[in-house]
């Protein structure tokens, strides 16, 4: 069969090289993809958000499968076009997509169908929010509506911090922001696939936000995952499976907003139990990078199967990941365009193509986040060492990365 792949970050590189294991395709098509996906499939010279143009080329070339990475192109609509036209893909339409696409949208179906989540409220006036703030006091957290590619949040620590980001929010014209309950606890991802009625769980990963190490500096798309994760076990998974994912597909289901995709779960594992702290439309980037190379099964096939309404079960790699983001040096704040990097051809890892390109035969720079490199090992400690080994051996003068990625084992506050 032919599969498509939207996207051309490491998500979505590395979604294209598990498709490309399956024995049950045939050819790979990433549009746009990045230099690192060229041995992979081809690479289409249609930018993902063309989203007509896409569905052109699945019509004319006959794919049987087109799996969309990035929440931008899920908002704009690509699994409507698809659909409309008679074609398979994975994804959420736009109105399912909104759980991500918007916060108050995504926290309005937490509170009908009673998901475990943060107390909130919703502002559009800077003086009430202001208000609110006083009232509640630090810490809180202010989320701007709208896809911010993780960066619209702020977790502060005190009251001046958070009326700095009400400010700054307000300052941009009809901008909506939710103001939230501070959640204590330790952090995961949760990624499912469903088709909204089957909730297929893959395997925890553990993000790390934070620019800098010791989770210092600005929130970013995430700098780094490790899985599994030990310190989620399989009651917490049972729990996020029963009282977070299920409800919320059942729910949107019953709203006529059936989900299908990657659903994934931004969580909280408080003393109080789970909570949700966000969720995303589509695949976690890092979190794919980190994930799909310890899964042992079809990936395509899952994928098909779901879409047939069987239900699925997964087999993993017991082994860990260590995926170690390589970002361009003022990132989250700006990237850096043309910086020569130099990959070794010996690398133990597998490198993953973040934001990269290529001119006149050099690999280049080409976004925030730029390198995903993932090594296994068998245990946590020797999946950092092997990931950390090859990083140091991949140069360019404007790359950094946290070097703590994967010792976060604590609660938030049991190390402060
Ligand atoms: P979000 O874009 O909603 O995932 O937020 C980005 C990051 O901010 C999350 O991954 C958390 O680390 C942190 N965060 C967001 N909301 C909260 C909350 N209510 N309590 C504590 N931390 C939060
Ligand atoms: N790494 C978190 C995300 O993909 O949103």
């Amino acid at each position: 069969m032919k599969v498509l792949i939207v996207g051309k970050g490491g998500r979505e590189h590395a979604i294209a090289w598990k498709v490309k294991e399956s024995d049950m395709v045939k050819e790979v098509f990433i549009a746009p993809g990045n230099i690192g996906m060229e041995n992979l499939g081809t690479l289409l010279d249609i930018s993902e958000e063309k989203i007509e143009e896409l569905a052109d080329f699945a019509e004319k070339n006959k794919v049987d499968l087109t799996i969309v990475g990035p929440e931008n192109v899920l908002a704009l609509g690509i699994v409507n076009e698809f659909e409309k036209r008679g074609l398979k893909i994975f994804g959420p339409t736009k109105e399912a997509a909104k759980i991500e696409s918007s916060k108050e949208f995504a926290k309005e179906l937490m509170k009908k169908y009673d998901v475990p989540t943060g107390d909130y409220e919703t502002f559009i006036d800077l003086e009430q929010a202001i208000k609110y703030v006083e009232e509640k006091g630090a810490p809180i957290v202010i989320k701007e509506d709208g896809l911010k590619a993780g960066k619209g949040v702020t977790v502060a620590f005190s009251e001046k911090e958070a009326l700095d980001a009400l400010k700054i929010a307000f300052s941009i014209p009809n901008n909506k922001v939710v103001i939230e309950e501070y959640l204590d606890g330790f952090e995961f991802s949760i990624i499912a696939l469903t088709n909204g009625e089957i909730v297929i769980p893959l395997e925890i990963a553990q993000d790390h936000k934070r620019a800098y190490d010791d989770d210092k500096g600005p929130n970013t798309g995430g700098m780094g995952v490790y899985s599994p994760v030990d310190r989620i076990n399989s009651d917490v998974i049972n729990e996020t499976l029963e009282k977070i994912l299920k409800p919320m597909a059942k729910g949107m289901v019953k709203d006529g907003i059936p989900f299908k995709g990657f659903l994934f779960g931004g969580i909280m594992l408080t003393k109080d139990g789970v909570k949700t702290i966000e969720f995303n439309a589509r695949f976690g980037d890092p979190e794919a990078e980190g994930i799909l190379p310890r899964l042992e099964s079809d990936f395509v096939k899952a994928i098909l199967d779901l879409m047939n309404n069987k239900s699925v079960e997964l087999q993993w790699d017991k082994r860990y990941t260590v995926a170690v983001v390589m970002a361009s040096e003022n990132y989250p704040k700006s990237s850096t365009i043309g910086c020569e990097i130099h990959i070794p051809e010996n690398l133990n890892s597998t490198i993953f193509h973040m934001g990269t390109r290529e001119v006149d035969g050099k690999v280049e720079t080409n976004g925030g986040r730029v390198l995903s490199v993932v090594a296994y090992g068998n245990t946590l400690e020797e999946a950092k060492k092997n990931a950390y080994l090859d990083v140091k051996k991949i140069k360019c003068k404007k790359l950094f990365f946290r070097n703590d990625i994967g010792s976060k084992m604590c609660y938030n506050n049991e190390n402060k």
